[in-house]
């Protein structure tokens, strides 16, 4: 079963567990890739305690079209490779999108073994695209085009460009 909690509900033991379960999930997981998915809402599927499958949500702000769109946006979405397609990746994605109501849109930068996952839950790919408010003004993403998602937010033109707010590492 899916547990939601607050990272500051979560305890210094929780919060090395979750570091250790994404380091295993992704391999090249880097500090700041951790630091996106904190201050949040985590969804967390455990099998007799262990943790089996993450994600959280986040918000930060998205600009399309002049609008500051606030932003669910989510992060550090994996399953345990030995308990996948069994559900657990749309559990904590439906744990997550249940938190929409409190935002204009849910976004999220998809990996390629996401896609299917995201699609299959309708969420939708953005056309358009994007780019980052940088230190010193709007800098183009283009690796990034074509890899955005979002769910929710109807009326927005998803082939309009998309701006992220900045961070340090991945901006997307
Ligand atoms: C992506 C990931 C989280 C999916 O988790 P999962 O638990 O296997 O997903 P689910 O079992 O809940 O799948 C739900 C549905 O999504 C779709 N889906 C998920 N993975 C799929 C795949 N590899 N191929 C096709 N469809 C897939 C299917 O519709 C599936 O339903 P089904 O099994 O009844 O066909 C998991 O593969 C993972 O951790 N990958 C590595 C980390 C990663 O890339 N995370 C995404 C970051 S953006």
């Amino acid at each position: 079963m899916v547990t939601t909690r607050h990272t500051a509900q979560l305890s210094a033991v929780e919060l090395t567990e979750i570091r250790a379960f994404l380091d295993a999930a992704f391999g090249d997981f880097s500090d700041q890739d951790w630091e996106h998915g904190l201050g949040g809402q985590h969804a967390l599927v455990r099998e007799d305690g262990v943790l089996v499958a993450h994600g959280s949500l986040v918000m930060r702000r998205l600009l399309v079209g002049g609008r500051s769109l606030r932003t669910g946006y989510v992060e550090g979405v994996a399953v345990r490779p030995d308990r996948r397609r069994r559900g657990y990746g749309a559990e904590v994605m439906a744990a997550l999108e249940a938190l929409a109501p409190v935002y204009d849109v849910l976004a999220l930068s998809a990996s390629d073994e996401g896609i299917p996952l995201y699609e299959a839950r309708g969420w939708r790919l953005w056309r358009g695209p994007t780019s980052v408010l940088g230190p010193s003004g709007p800098e183009p993403t283009p690796d990034d085009d074509g890899s955005i998602y979002v769910l929710g937010g109807e009326g927005l033109d998803q082939d309009a460009p998309i701006a992220c707010d900045h961070r340090a590492g991945d901006v997307w």
